[in-house]
């Protein structure tokens, strides 16, 4: 029974370790003089099982002659961590070859150097013992998690020559010690370890700043929940003497939630631009969700006789849209480089907005001193509104309507007010009327709108 219970906890332990068995990538920032985290590269345990699958975002450091890449591997001789190749024994089996203090290791439990989605920006520079100073060089690649030994080994190659004939690889693959003279590489060269003065190091360079362009959500997958919200009300009433025009204006508020999501290829909490249209812009942090409070006002007008008001109430829809998106990705590095345009699949993107189209609702026009409703033949009851006074916030996201101008439509209330005394003027029936007069005045509209457009199209 002890043994079992025993078995049972290692395996979870084991669970546990596999689950975030990946370990971080240390690389040199000469701005310091010392190791950080790389945002990007990692160590990942080989996995047999997905052998195919891992190695297609497996960094190679050079090729075989049989034409396949040979990846960067990593694993320990004495204790302590350096790089070497990936060898394949067959199609399912392939092992690690490492070399240290003229030890050579075939190893198949082993680490890969993967660069996920291909986000990370890698490179080889030159090194040479008599000219090039590595300290200068920036972004080099160590084979530890992080900075706190004091041996510390970066990845390395040197290119094959005459005198490595029967070297299997264009390369001969190891690591860089520093200190070592004033540096030298160690690599297995056809089952031998063997030094070289010079040769190139493998250097990364941290994204600095996103641009993201075209940003769509699929609309397959995609979740949307749509909630009409009150975002205000007033009264405009006229207490006057004679017939005016009466303003009045109508502040409302609400939260424009975004959020990029994640991707293998993007470090969190970087810079980010997403252009929405020609001029406009929307900055943030990617991977962090960004929470404004908007703050907006609408203003109305109408015409009211001496002693009549009317109640009016603005509606919009918030929208919370949630799901995979495709855009366009560029990649600023920080050696001042850019990437080229790539095309990208988020799988979750979130924004919670306000739609563009508002809606103004105003009830029958009523006398301010019985609180009856005036008859609809003896009263004007249009309502203009005027523009708000801050830009509305539109989508970056373009399958969602792309109105620069924010789009109001006038309807009268249908719910409506209740004569507290009987009078014949005033009922429901009354009431109906009144909202199917408007209806057959914006249905008008819209038709003198399309045959505008036809004499504007025939016109062309
Ligand atoms: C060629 O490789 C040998 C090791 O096989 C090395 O000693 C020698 O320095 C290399 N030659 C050049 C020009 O790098
Ligand atoms: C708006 O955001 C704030 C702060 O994040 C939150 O407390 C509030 O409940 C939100 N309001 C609405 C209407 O979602
Ligand atoms: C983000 O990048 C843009 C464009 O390069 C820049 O204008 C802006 O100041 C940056 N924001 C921050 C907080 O660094
Ligand atoms: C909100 O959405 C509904 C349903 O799509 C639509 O009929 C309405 O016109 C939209 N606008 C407002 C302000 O409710
Ligand atoms: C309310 O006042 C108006 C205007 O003074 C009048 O025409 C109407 O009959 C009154 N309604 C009632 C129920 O008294
Ligand atoms: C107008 O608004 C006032 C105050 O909000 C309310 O008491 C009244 O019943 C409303 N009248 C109508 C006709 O909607
Ligand atoms: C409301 O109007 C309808 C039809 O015009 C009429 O039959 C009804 O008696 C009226 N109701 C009241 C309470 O005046």
């Amino acid at each position: 029974m002890m043994k079992f219970v025993e078995l049972l906890l290692l395996s979870i332990i084991l669970l546990i370790e596999f689950a975030a068995s990946s370990k971080p990538v240390s690389v040199f920032d000469k701005k310091i003089g010392q190791l950080v985290t790389s945002s990007l590269l990692i160590w990942e345990p080989f996995d047999p099982s997905n052998a195919k699958h891992q190695l297609e975002n497996a960094v190679a450091a050079g090729e075989f002659l049989e034409k396949y890449p040979a990846y960067i591997c990593r694993s320990s001789v004495n204790s302590i961590a350096v790089t070497g190749y990936v060898k394949k024994r067959n199609e399912e089996s392939h092992v690690c070859i490492v070399s240290m203090h003229s030890q050579i290791k075939t190893k198949g439990d082993f680490e890969l150097l993967m660069n996920k989605g291909n986000g990370a920006k890698i490179d080889w520079i030159d090194w040479e013992k008599s000219g090039v100073v590595f300290t200068h060089i920036d972004g080099t690649v160590s084979t530890i998690n992080s900075g706190l030994r004091s041996e510390v080994y970066y990845i390395a190659r040197h290119k094959k020559n005459h005198s490595m004939e029967h070297h299997e690889i264009d390369h001969a693959i190891g690591w860089f010690d520093p200190k070592e003279g004033f540096g030298k590489i160690h690599a297995t060269v056809s089952s031998s370890e063997q030094t070289f003065d010079n040769g190139q190091v493998l250097v990364t360079f941290e994204p600095l700043h996103y641009e993201l362009h075209d940003i769509k959500f699929s609309t397959i997958k995609l979740k949307v929940e749509t909630k009409r919200i009150l975002l205000g009300q007033t009264m405009l009433r006229n207490d006057g003497e004679q017939s005016a025009e009466v303003n009045a204006v109508i502040g409302y508020e609400y939260n424009l939630t975004r959020n990029l999501g994640h991707h293998d290829a993007i470090a969190r909490s970087v810079n980010t631009t997403v252009f929405v249209a020609k001029k406009e812009v929307y900055n943030c942090f990617w991977g962090l969700e960004t929470n404004n409070r908007v703050m907006n006002t609408k203003g109305v007008s109408t015409t009211l006789q001496p002693g009549t008001a009317l109640n009016i109430s603005l509606w919009g829809n918030y929208t919370v849209r949630d799901g995979p998106y495709d855009a366009h990705l560029i990649i600023h590095w920080a050696d001042g480089t850019k990437s080229k345009k790539r095309r990208i699949r988020v799988n979750a993107g979130y924004e919670a907005n306000l739609e563009d189209q508002l809606e103004i609702d105003y009830s029958p026009t009523f006398w301010l001193h019985n609180n009856t409703v005036v008859p609809t033949t003896t009263t004007q009851r249009t309502v203009t509104s005027t523009t708000s006074s801050s830009t509305t916030h539109r989508s970056i996201f373009s399958t969602i309507s792309n109105n620069a101008i924010e789009r109001i439509t006038e309807k009268s209330s249908i719910k409506n007010y209740e004569s507290e005394e009987d009078d014949d003027d005033v009922n429901e029936s009354k009431a109906d009327e009144t909202s199917s007069s408007s209806k057959i005045h914006i249905q008008s509209c819209i038709i003198t709108f399309i045959i505008m457009n036809l004499f504007r199209f025939i016109a062309h």
